[in-house]
């Protein structure tokens, strides 16, 4: 029965010569845009779910161009620019015809325009709409049907018109050690882009994900809001036009950044660009952000609902300093604390030169003798008699001058062969040219010759330290150099889908000198990302709460690394550190014999308590409270809620203690009113001293519309023995409480 209907909702629908409006929809929101032959494609609504009649009804109706080309009415934002081989560059794309079809929970509308003047040229536009989330995904499809190539200069993957002229916009920008910060701003009149072109590390700098409030304010509960965020690895543009030439609306476009990457498209050929995932509601940026989290676990994100563990890595603990006792002692330490896998980290590796620091090596796979004679299946063997598993780093894509692979291979590295490249960490370091095909096999085959060797490998952390800085294929012909970027982050892709076919179940953190690569195109592949090489817990409230505006926290990998952070030269206690990086993916870095008698103690106890409420923090819909950036606050709060709401986890953290408060006052959110909850302190500072609220049972109601006040917030730290040498820490005070409901 079910396979029946699933075959006839597939039907495709023939476009009528009438026009039509064709809407499709979530649970909650729609989309509708209008068709007829032969004219442009006219893009008509956004918004919450409706009748397309009310929509009418009620002037909310745009007629805008759905997919607006160069040449046609150049005053306004063009989505398509396309040269023929005569040098032409002037396009008008009238509909030819419209399939929608439905499938396994996906409906689908597929808008095919072909240009007036050069017939040959066709452009597929997607709309599709999920039944199970409020998610609706858009990108193009560019189809060269001549018998000459032609040139795409601007082949953006969608186009959204925006009712609004008044518009307030959230962002993510930052660099290496300070990623993800928010950022919002009133979107001006004029024209506003986020883009990078770092090639390999599309998110150093700015991240491919925006939320527009769209009443000229944009608040967590209360306000209408589009988000939206591209799942591409490569370079990415995003226009906001709010300019009154383009009409009422405010307009977005994103997609692949045309910058230096015209796209000559052989004949025959075709181009599929990455697709643009948006969100709207009309319940604020907390609404918005969990719609993209649930999106993520259940349709993107590789194992989204799996449980990660805690694991810890060498990185901070020892650096390059690999040896047999140094892993030997870390691995075993974090399997008495309660971890669960141990990382060895850069620095095992160099057969012919030893890896000791970022000047040499990287392309040579194999274990070097002098750090770990007896090579890495002792190491294996331990973990697993400690009942933990074992993961390994590598950074596939890269080499350094000084290295077996590039004496045998000059010419695999992105470089122009006229001039010196420029080189990256340790003045040595240079990107493969993954567009050439045996370095696709060589990428691959470091993963595959790894796993193949040692099968009990767990998990593997894939770095990447290098942006595109040469942009300059060996293996490409000269008159297809702008391609590069473009396949480039296609062959990336083949290479990790080629890995998955063969390799499904490994688990692979994707690292990019911490944040670098922050993108939901990459989460098919990789099960976690590094948020970032800053560990400092102060500085990473700020990093974590701007990633998790778009990103799930099972996917952020947080780790406690020592008191002291090289970064910030801040000391920080323990317990704020735990606290930090139990919002995300739990994890250590550093030195668990460096622990003090009281700091051991601590870490067990709250690695056992993490494994308590990991299921609420890496499963849960996320409740912002008090954000860090509230600047008439003194403290920052979140909170995360299972589907039933019988339970869940409120994190609080005192960030200065220099600015006054006498209460802190914090309201849930996402409860249910009537339901009684009891509350427990997760992890308190000392075992038999919980906060004066562990305990009690207070309503929903209560919880969230009167709030509670955490005393410890506000103590000053005057105990006799402190569980780290760290003084001075008044700042740094937190609290975990877990919410239970009383039935
Ligand atoms: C950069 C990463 O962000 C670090 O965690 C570490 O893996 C180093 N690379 C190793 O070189």
């Amino acid at each position: 029965m079910r396979k029946i209907a699933l075959i006839l909702s597939s039907i495709c629908l023939a476009i009528s010569a009438q026009a039509k409006d064709y809407a499709i929809s979530t649970p909650n929101s729609s989309l509708i845009i209008t068709a007829k032959e032969g004219k442009p494609l006219y893009f008509r609504y956004y918004g919450s779910r409706a009748e397309i009649k009310d929509i009418y009804s009620a002037g909310r109706m745009l007629k805008y161009n759905a997919y607006p080309a160069f040449g046609t009415n150049c005053n306004m934002p063009y989505a398509s620019l396309v040269k023929q081989h005569n040098g032409d560059n002037a396009v008008k794309f009238v509909v030819e015809k419209v399939e929608q079809n439905e499938n396994n929970g996906l409906s689908k509308l597929t808008v095919s325009l072909r240009d007036v003047a050069h017939p040959s040229l066709l452009v597929k536009v997607n709309y599709s709409a999920y039944s199970d989330c409020d998610i609706i995904k858009m990108n193009t499809e560019y189809i060269n049907e001549g018998k000459k190539p032609v040139v795409l200069q601007k082949y953006m993957s969608s186009v959204l018109p925006i009712q609004s002229d008044n518009c307030v916009l959230l962002q993510l920008e930052g660099c290496h050690g300070n990623e993800c910060n928010e950022r919002v701003a009133p979107l001006t009149e004029g024209v506003h882009t986020i883009s990078t072109q770092c090639g390999s590390r599309p998110a150093l700098y700015q991240n491919a994900s925006f939320m527009l409030g769209l009443d000229g304010r944009i608040d967590e509960t209360n306000c209408p809001v589009v988000a939206g965020t591209l799942l591409w690895m490569g370079n990415f543009h995003f226009e906001f036009h709010n300019t009154h030439i383009a009409g009422a609306p405010t307009l977005f476009m994103g997609g692949i950044n045309p910058a230096a990457s015209d796209y000559t498209l052989a004949s025959k050929k075709s181009l599929t660009t990455p697709e643009m995932v948006f969100t709207y509601t009309n319940n604020g940026k907390g609404e918005a952000t969990r719609t993209l989290h649930r999106w993520a676990r259940k349709h993107q994100l590789i194992d989204g609902t799996k449980e990660r563990e805690i694991l810890l890595n060498s990185w901070e603990g020892v650096h390059f300093d690999i040896s047999e006792t140094s892993m030997t002692d870390m691995c075993r330490d974090i399997a008495k604390l309660g971890g669960e896998l141990f990382v060895v980290d850069d620095g095992w590796f160099g057969p012919k030169y030893p890896r000791n620091n970022g000047k040499t090596s990287l392309g040579d796979w194999g274990v070097s003798p002098q750090k770990l004679p007896n090579g890495i299946q002792p190491l294996i063997d331990l973990a697993h008699s400690n009942g933990i598993k074992f993961g390994i780093w590598i950074e596939p894509e890269m080499v350094n001058s000084k290295s077996e692979l590039y004496e045998k291979h000059p010419d695999w590295v992105l470089r122009h062969p006229d001039f010196e490249p420029t080189y990256g960490r340790g003045g040595t370091q240079l990107l493969l040219d993954l567009t050439n095909p045996k370095v696709q096999d060589f990428v691959f085959g470091v993963v595959d010759d790894l796993l193949t060797k040692y099968p009990d490998i767990y998990y593997l952390k894939w770095d990447n330290n290098m942006c595109m800085q040469n942009a300059y294929s060996q293996y490409l012909p000269t008159e297809l150099q702008s391609n590069l970027s473009v396949d480039f982050t296609l062959a990336l892709e083949k290479i990790l889908k080629r890995i998955r076919a063969k390799y499904p179940k490994v688990v692979i953190q994707l690292c990019s000198s911490g944040g670098g690569r922050l993108n939901y195109g990459y989460m098919p592949y990789f099960q976690e990302m590094w948020t970032s090489d800053q560990t400092d817990a102060f500085h990473r409230i700020y990093i974590q709460w701007g990633a998790l505006n778009f990103y799930p926290a099972n996917m952020l990998g947080a780790h406690v690394g020592s008191a002291f952070s090289k970064y910030t030269q801040r000391f920080i206690p323990i317990k704020f550190r735990f606290d930090v990086a139990s919002m995300c993916r739990l994890g250590m870095e550093m030195v668990p014999a460096k622990l003090n008698d009281g700091e051991r103690e601590y870490a067990k106890r709250a690695f056992a308590e993490y494994k308590t409420i990991r299921p609420l923090v890496q499963q849960g819909d996320l409740y912002r409270l008090v954000s860090p950036h509230e600047g008439t606050k003194n403290y920052a709060s979140l909170m995360y809620v299972n589907e039933a709401k019988d339970k869940a986890v409120l994190f609080a953290y005192r960030l200065f203690t220099w600015r006054r408060a006498n209460h802190i006052i914090i309201r849930a959110q996402g409860l249910k009113e009537n339901a009684m909850y009891r509350i427990r302190e997760v992890a308190p500072e000392y075992a038999n001293k919980p906060a004066k609220i562990n305990g009690k049972v207070i309503s929903g109601r209560v919880l969230m519309q009167e709030g509670i006040v955490l005393p410890e917030l506000l103590a000053t730290q005057n105990s006799t023995e402190p569980l780290s040498d760290v003084r001075g820490v008044n700042d740094y005070r937190s609290i975990v409480l877990e919410l239970t409901e009383v039935k």
